[in-house]
């Protein structure tokens, strides 16, 4: 069976899934934080190399204060409580996103998670964070023209590979499969440039709810898909394969 090699998800309905308890948005957080630890066992267990997975989004920030403030106590505490353990199974760490917005304490312990699991490979855990993907490219632009102004890249070679080396996550592969939970069918500005050709999946379950079974089912969807990247069937059938992206 075809298993992606790279998995990006959206982790959508934390707050509807509190709403519907009648309880505070931010237990919908807490109990969506339980829900990234299965996700991330699922992946450990069937030998996925990367998952990205978009914690807050650059638009997130408009949010309550009340909320955003709740928002950020759970990643300090995850960040403190996890990242050992992530580190003792092979697991390493990064974020993306513009992590200056975020406070001195969390910022410095998203370095020190880097820093210390830098060496791992087992998988490769991304977190976006105060992450969109439109400031993504932005920044990849600014990348090339600094690059450019420095003499360093003549603007007739600014192709798509020398923006892809300066975008986020730019040493992985691109997302094989895209999973959002909690109904709803959008990107939401996550990862725009490298989700050209990733498979989209849907699910209404709401992330807190997640399990291994609906993990699976997804990857079950996956594996009977087609992927064509432009090409025919029968070309992708024959192994044309040197037209495809990596
Ligand atoms: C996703 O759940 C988590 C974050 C955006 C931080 P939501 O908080 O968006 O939950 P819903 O979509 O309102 O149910
Ligand atoms: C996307 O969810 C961002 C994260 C899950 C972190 P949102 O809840 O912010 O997306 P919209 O507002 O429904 O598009
Ligand atoms: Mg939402």
């Amino acid at each position: 069976m075809t298993v992606p090699r790279h998995l990006a998800v959206i982790m959508d309905g934390n707050g509807r899934w509190a709403e519907r308890r009648r309880r505070p948005r931010a237990i919908g957080h807490r109990a969506g934080a339980r829900a990234v630890n299965v996700c991330i066992d699922f992946c450990l267990e069937r030998g996925i190399d990367a998952l990205t997975l978009f914690a807050f989004s650059s638009e997130n920030w408009g949010r309550p204060e009340e909320e955003v403030g709740a928002l950020m106590k759970l990643f300090l505490g995850a960040l403190d409580r996890e990242v050992d353990e992530l580190h003792r199974r092979g697991v390493r760490v990064r974020f993306i996103g513009e992590r200056e917005r975020f406070a001195a304490d969390i910022h410095q312990r998203m370095q020190a998670a880097e820093a210390l699991t830098a060496g791992n490979t087992r998988l490769h855990l991304n977190i976006a964070a105060s992450y969109g993907g439109r400031q993504d490219i932005a920044q990849a632009a600014r990348a090339l023209a600094a690059d450019a102004l420095a003499g360093r890249l003549r603007v007739e070679d600014i192709d798509e590979s020398a923006l892809d080396a300066r975008i986020s996550l730019a040493d992985l592969p691109a997302p094989d499969l895209f999973i959002r939970t909690g109904g709803d069918h959008r990107i939401s500005n996550f990862l725009l440039w490298q989700l050209a050709y990733t498979e989209l999946w849907f699910t209404d379950v709401l992330w807190p709810d997640l399990d291994a079974d609906l993990l699976q089912r997804a990857l079950d969807d996956y594996a009977r898909r087609e992927r064509r990247f432009g090409l025919t069937s029968a070309q992708v059938a024959g192994g044309a394969t040197e037209n495809l992206p990596a």
